[in-house]
Protein backbone atom coordinates (compact mmCIF):
# COMPACT_ATOMS: atom_id res chain seq x y z
CA UNK A 1 0.00 0.00 0.00
CA UNK A 2 1.35 3.61 -0.85
CA UNK A 3 1.81 6.15 1.99
CA UNK A 4 0.32 8.49 -0.49
CA UNK A 5 -1.37 8.35 -3.67
CA UNK A 6 -2.40 11.94 -4.77
CA UNK A 7 -4.43 11.80 -8.27
CA UNK A 8 -5.63 14.71 -10.34
CA UNK A 9 -4.98 17.42 -7.65
CA UNK A 10 -6.14 20.99 -8.99
CA UNK A 11 -6.18 23.94 -6.49
CA UNK A 12 -7.86 27.12 -7.34
CA UNK A 13 -7.44 30.26 -5.15
CA UNK A 14 -10.53 32.44 -5.51
CA UNK A 15 -10.62 35.96 -3.75
CA UNK A 16 -13.05 37.79 -4.55
CA UNK A 17 -13.53 38.46 -8.49
CA UNK A 18 -10.01 37.29 -8.74
CA UNK A 19 -9.42 33.19 -9.67
CA UNK A 20 -5.63 32.08 -9.32
CA UNK A 21 -4.99 28.99 -10.76
CA UNK A 22 -1.99 27.20 -8.47
CA UNK A 23 -2.13 23.26 -9.32
CA UNK A 24 -3.15 22.06 -12.55
CA UNK A 25 -3.75 18.32 -12.10
CA UNK A 26 -0.92 16.81 -9.60
CA UNK A 27 -0.46 12.72 -9.36
CA UNK A 28 1.75 11.63 -7.45
CA UNK A 29 2.28 8.39 -5.75
CA UNK A 30 4.65 7.83 -2.74
CA UNK A 31 5.91 3.93 -1.56
CA UNK A 32 6.51 3.22 1.84
CA UNK A 33 9.90 4.85 2.86
CA UNK A 34 10.71 6.55 -0.44
CA UNK A 35 12.97 9.44 0.17
CA UNK A 36 11.36 12.11 -2.69
CA UNK A 37 12.02 15.72 -3.03
CA UNK A 38 10.14 18.07 -4.55
CA UNK A 39 11.52 20.32 -7.06
CA UNK A 40 10.97 23.35 -8.86
CA UNK A 41 11.21 27.67 -8.94
CA UNK A 42 9.18 29.61 -6.04
CA UNK A 43 6.01 30.21 -7.04
CA UNK A 44 5.39 26.87 -8.38
CA UNK A 45 3.01 25.44 -5.93
CA UNK A 46 5.13 23.27 -3.83
CA UNK A 47 3.80 24.34 -0.47
CA UNK A 48 0.44 24.53 -1.87
CA UNK A 49 0.87 21.06 -3.11
CA UNK A 50 2.86 20.04 0.64
CA UNK A 51 -0.39 21.73 2.35
CA UNK A 52 -2.80 19.81 0.13
CA UNK A 53 -0.71 16.08 0.52
CA UNK A 54 -1.38 17.16 4.68
CA UNK A 55 -4.70 17.86 4.52
CA UNK A 56 -4.19 21.23 5.70
CA UNK A 57 -5.83 22.66 2.79
CA UNK A 58 -8.25 21.22 1.09
CA UNK A 59 -7.88 20.96 -3.55
CA UNK A 60 -10.45 22.18 -5.61
CA UNK A 61 -10.57 19.08 -7.32
CA UNK A 62 -8.91 15.58 -7.30
CA UNK A 63 -8.36 12.46 -4.66
CA UNK A 64 -6.36 11.65 -2.20
CA UNK A 65 -5.25 8.56 -0.10
CA UNK A 66 -3.30 8.81 3.19
CA UNK A 67 -1.82 4.96 4.44
CA UNK A 68 -5.00 3.77 2.21
CA UNK A 69 -7.30 5.84 3.88
CA UNK A 70 -9.50 8.54 1.84
CA UNK A 71 -8.56 12.05 3.32
CA UNK A 72 -11.08 14.40 1.49
CA UNK A 73 -14.70 15.03 2.55
CA UNK A 74 -13.17 14.05 6.29
CA UNK A 75 -14.70 15.96 8.85
CA UNK A 76 -12.23 18.23 10.84
CA UNK A 77 -11.69 15.63 13.87
CA UNK A 78 -10.97 12.90 11.76
CA UNK A 79 -8.78 14.36 9.57
CA UNK A 80 -6.54 15.54 12.87
CA UNK A 81 -6.40 11.72 13.61
CA UNK A 82 -5.54 11.03 10.26
CA UNK A 83 -2.49 13.43 10.46
CA UNK A 84 -1.37 12.45 13.87
CA UNK A 85 -1.55 9.18 13.30
CA UNK A 86 -0.09 8.49 9.80
CA UNK A 87 2.13 12.23 8.85
CA UNK A 88 4.58 14.38 10.00
CA UNK A 89 5.42 17.69 9.88
CA UNK A 90 8.62 19.70 9.32
CA UNK A 91 8.51 23.34 8.38
CA UNK A 92 11.52 25.78 6.55
CA UNK A 93 10.20 27.40 10.57
CA UNK A 94 10.31 25.07 13.05
CA UNK A 95 7.17 26.14 14.91
CA UNK A 96 8.31 24.82 18.61
CA UNK A 97 7.16 26.49 21.96
CA UNK A 98 10.33 28.22 23.32
CA UNK A 99 8.82 28.14 27.07
CA UNK A 100 9.37 24.30 26.35
CA UNK A 101 12.18 22.19 26.70
CA UNK A 102 13.30 19.74 23.70
CA UNK A 103 11.92 16.92 24.66
CA UNK A 104 8.18 18.40 25.80
CA UNK A 105 8.74 19.99 22.11
CA UNK A 106 9.35 16.63 20.38
CA UNK A 107 6.52 15.35 22.57
CA UNK A 108 3.93 17.57 21.68
CA UNK A 109 2.13 15.53 19.16
CA UNK A 110 1.79 12.64 21.99
CA UNK A 111 -0.07 15.06 23.84
CA UNK A 112 -2.14 16.18 20.32
CA UNK A 113 -3.55 12.42 20.10
CA UNK A 114 -4.18 12.62 23.85
CA UNK A 115 -2.08 9.96 24.87
CA UNK A 116 -0.82 9.66 28.55
CA UNK A 117 2.51 10.82 28.57
CA UNK A 118 4.28 7.78 30.39
CA UNK A 119 7.49 6.01 30.62
CA UNK A 120 7.59 4.41 27.25
CA UNK A 121 7.00 7.72 25.63
CA UNK A 122 9.65 9.84 27.57
CA UNK A 123 12.22 7.33 26.21
CA UNK A 124 11.13 7.24 22.83
CA UNK A 125 11.30 11.09 22.87
CA UNK A 126 14.63 11.07 24.59
CA UNK A 127 15.97 8.48 22.10
CA UNK A 128 15.00 10.46 19.16
CA UNK A 129 16.82 13.27 20.68
CA UNK A 130 19.62 11.36 20.89
CA UNK A 131 19.51 9.95 17.18
CA UNK A 132 19.42 13.78 15.88
CA UNK A 133 22.33 14.55 18.17
CA UNK A 134 20.75 16.64 21.07
CA UNK A 135 21.72 14.38 23.85
CA UNK A 136 23.13 17.03 25.80
CA UNK A 137 19.91 19.14 25.36
CA UNK A 138 16.63 16.97 26.11
CA UNK A 139 16.20 19.32 29.06
CA UNK A 140 17.15 22.79 27.64
CA UNK A 141 14.13 24.81 27.07
CA UNK A 142 13.71 25.85 23.09
CA UNK A 143 14.38 29.38 23.02
CA UNK A 144 18.20 28.80 24.34
CA UNK A 145 18.76 25.97 21.47
CA UNK A 146 20.55 27.42 17.73
CA UNK A 147 18.64 27.64 14.85
CA UNK A 148 20.03 24.22 13.43
CA UNK A 149 19.55 22.35 17.04
CA UNK A 150 15.38 23.28 17.02
CA UNK A 151 15.51 22.48 13.59
CA UNK A 152 16.47 18.87 14.49
CA UNK A 153 14.23 19.03 17.42
CA UNK A 154 10.92 19.56 15.20
CA UNK A 155 12.65 16.57 13.13
CA UNK A 156 12.95 14.41 16.45
CA UNK A 157 8.77 15.83 16.92
CA UNK A 158 7.85 14.71 13.65
CA UNK A 159 8.84 11.10 14.10
CA UNK A 160 7.65 10.61 17.55
CA UNK A 161 4.29 8.78 16.06
CA UNK A 162 6.26 6.42 13.95
CA UNK A 163 4.15 8.73 11.22
CA UNK A 164 4.47 6.25 7.38
CA UNK A 165 5.27 10.14 5.65
CA UNK A 166 6.78 12.88 6.81
CA UNK A 167 6.06 16.49 4.48
CA UNK A 168 8.71 18.56 4.57
CA UNK A 169 8.57 22.24 3.05
CA UNK A 170 12.11 23.62 2.46
CA UNK A 171 13.39 21.95 5.41
CA UNK A 172 16.73 23.39 5.32
CA UNK A 173 15.98 26.56 3.75
CA UNK A 174 16.77 28.30 6.76
CA UNK A 175 20.14 26.70 7.40
CA UNK A 176 23.86 27.71 6.48
CA UNK A 177 25.75 25.02 3.84
CA UNK A 178 26.94 22.73 5.99
CA UNK A 179 24.13 22.46 8.73
CA UNK A 180 22.19 22.09 5.96
CA UNK A 181 24.18 19.49 4.70
CA UNK A 182 24.25 17.67 8.22
CA UNK A 183 20.02 17.71 8.31
CA UNK A 184 20.22 16.61 4.88
CA UNK A 185 22.41 13.41 5.98
CA UNK A 186 20.16 12.92 9.51
CA UNK A 187 16.87 13.26 7.35
CA UNK A 188 18.34 10.06 5.18
CA UNK A 189 19.35 7.87 8.19
CA UNK A 190 16.01 8.46 9.93
CA UNK A 191 14.58 7.70 6.78
CA UNK A 192 16.24 4.48 6.78
CA UNK A 193 16.23 3.04 10.52
CA UNK A 194 12.63 4.32 10.90
CA UNK A 195 10.94 3.04 7.99
CA UNK A 196 9.30 6.37 7.04
CA UNK A 197 8.85 7.79 3.65
CA UNK A 198 9.76 11.41 3.40
CA UNK A 199 8.49 14.04 0.68
CA UNK A 200 10.71 17.20 0.91
CA UNK A 201 10.39 20.33 -1.23
CA UNK A 202 13.77 22.10 -1.69
CA UNK A 203 14.99 24.49 -4.58
CA UNK A 204 18.51 23.83 -3.79
CA UNK A 205 19.57 21.04 -6.70
CA UNK A 206 22.42 19.69 -4.29
CA UNK A 207 20.10 18.83 -1.73
CA UNK A 208 17.49 17.44 -4.99
CA UNK A 209 20.51 15.13 -5.89
CA UNK A 210 20.60 13.61 -2.00
CA UNK A 211 17.12 11.90 -2.96
CA UNK A 212 15.76 8.86 -4.54
CA UNK A 213 13.86 10.36 -6.81
CA UNK A 214 12.82 14.27 -7.83
CA UNK A 215 9.74 15.30 -8.98
CA UNK A 216 9.61 18.90 -10.67
CA UNK A 217 6.87 21.46 -10.26
CA UNK A 218 6.87 24.10 -12.93
CA UNK A 219 3.63 26.73 -12.96
CA UNK A 220 1.54 24.30 -11.17
CA UNK A 221 2.58 20.70 -13.29
CA UNK A 222 5.09 18.26 -12.84
CA UNK A 223 7.08 18.00 -15.70
CA UNK A 224 8.39 14.39 -16.70
CA UNK A 225 11.64 12.77 -15.78
CA UNK A 226 13.68 12.35 -18.97
CA UNK A 227 13.12 8.77 -18.96
CA UNK A 228 9.13 8.56 -19.18
CA UNK A 229 9.75 10.95 -21.98
CA UNK A 230 9.01 9.72 -25.32
CA UNK A 231 11.36 10.39 -27.95
N1 LIG B 1 -3.93 31.74 -0.21
C1 LIG B 1 -3.53 32.06 -1.44
N2 LIG B 1 -4.28 32.86 -2.23
C2 LIG B 1 -3.89 33.21 -3.48
N3 LIG B 1 -2.74 32.76 -4.05
C3 LIG B 1 -1.96 31.97 -3.32
C4 LIG B 1 -2.29 31.57 -1.99
N4 LIG B 1 -1.30 30.76 -1.52
C5 LIG B 1 -0.40 30.67 -2.52
N5 LIG B 1 -0.78 31.40 -3.59
C6 LIG B 1 -0.06 31.54 -4.88
O1 LIG B 1 0.20 30.24 -5.37
C7 LIG B 1 1.44 30.19 -6.06
C8 LIG B 1 2.26 29.01 -5.54
O2 LIG B 1 2.64 29.28 -4.19
P1 LIG B 1 3.44 28.21 -3.32
O3 LIG B 1 2.65 26.95 -3.27
O4 LIG B 1 3.75 28.87 -2.03
O5 LIG B 1 4.73 28.00 -4.21
P2 LIG B 1 6.21 27.50 -3.79
O6 LIG B 1 6.12 26.82 -2.46
O7 LIG B 1 6.61 26.58 -4.91
O8 LIG B 1 7.06 28.71 -3.76
C9 LIG B 1 2.08 31.54 -5.87
O9 LIG B 1 1.88 32.30 -7.03
C10 LIG B 1 1.32 32.13 -4.70
O10 LIG B 1 1.27 33.52 -4.80
MG1 LIG C 1 7.10 27.20 -0.68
Amino acid sequence: MSVLEARDITKIFVDGDTATPVLRGISVTIEPGAFVALVGPSGSGKSTFLSIAGTLLTPTSGSLQIAGLEALGLRERELARLRNRHLGFVFQFHHLLEDFTALENVLMPVYGAQHAIDATWRKRGRELLVRVGLADRISFRAAKLSGGQKQRVAIARALVMKPELVLADEPTGNLDRASSSQVMSLLRELSRDEGTAFLLSTHDEAIARRCDRTLTMVDGLLTRPPSEQVA
